[in-house]
């Protein structure tokens, strides 16, 4: 692990299975335990970043595959760079919607650009920053859409992918897990939004327990 101070916590899963939801309560819940948090979001939290957001979420553009993939990377290199290396270096605890895993999952997986060739391209972007602990929400593409439908409003580009998309995606998700069970957690995000923040914090036990210790 890099020599830094902080904590980087990643939290990945398809569309609609409460990850904001979930990070809304670890940011609670680690504030209250007096731990420095800091919320950022991927693809965003710095204003090039929601620049690329806004470019790579419209329905109306036709990005290529290395596009896209290219496109996630540089808005994770802009957020890395202002915001969340220095943070770390600081000593915050990151709470971190989205990171590395998501493009790995949705370009290298969803649309078959591979893992290795989109892992490369991110090494660049994070400067080999990776999480301590990722929190993988696993929810059936059914209740996901739902969620998605009870949220309402316009679908994104990535949202209106058909089915086959997401079943790549989930399946990248779940060799990625179980390639890397030191830094993986996976969450059953069909319990409600409390049950799933039980769970969370307790596979988080061990990094808050170190903490506590060191
Ligand atoms: P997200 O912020 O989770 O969506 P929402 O607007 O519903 O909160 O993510 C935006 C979309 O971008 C989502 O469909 C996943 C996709 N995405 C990738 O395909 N690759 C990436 O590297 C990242 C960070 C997101």
């Amino acid at each position: 692990m890099p020599d830094r101070r902080g904590r980087l916590i990643t939290i990945e899963g398809l569309d609609g299975s409460g990850k904001t939801t979930l990070v809304s309560g670890l940011e609670s819940a680690l504030a209250e335990r007096g731990l420095p948090v800091l919320r950022l979001r991927e693809p965003g939290g710095v204003e090039v970043s929601e620049r690329i957001r806004a470019l790579v979420a419209d329905p109306s553009l036709t990005v290529h595959p290395h596009t896209e993939a290219l496109l996630f990377a540089a808005a994770r290199a802009q957020l890395c760079a202002e915001v969340l290396l220095p943070a770390l270096d600081d000593g915050r605890w990151v709470l971190l919607d989205r990171f590395v895993d998501s493009s790995l999952a949705y370009q290298g997986g969803g649309r078959g650009l591979g893992l290795e060739a989109v892992a490369r391209i991110n090494e660049l972007a994070t400067q080999g920053c990776r999480p301590d602990r990722t929190l993988l929400l696993r929810v059936s593409r059914s209740t996901g859409r739902r969620r998605l439908d009870d949220r309402g409003g316009e679908r994104d580009r990535m949202e209106l992918e058909q089915d086959a998309f997401f079943s790549r995606v989930e399946s990248a998700y779940d060799a990625l897990a179980t390639g890397e069970p030191e830094r993986f957690r996976t969450l059953d995000a069909h319990k409600d939004a409390s049950a799933v923040l039980v769970d969370a914090l307790d596979a988080l036990a061990d990094i808050l327990q170190d903490r506590v210790t060191s």
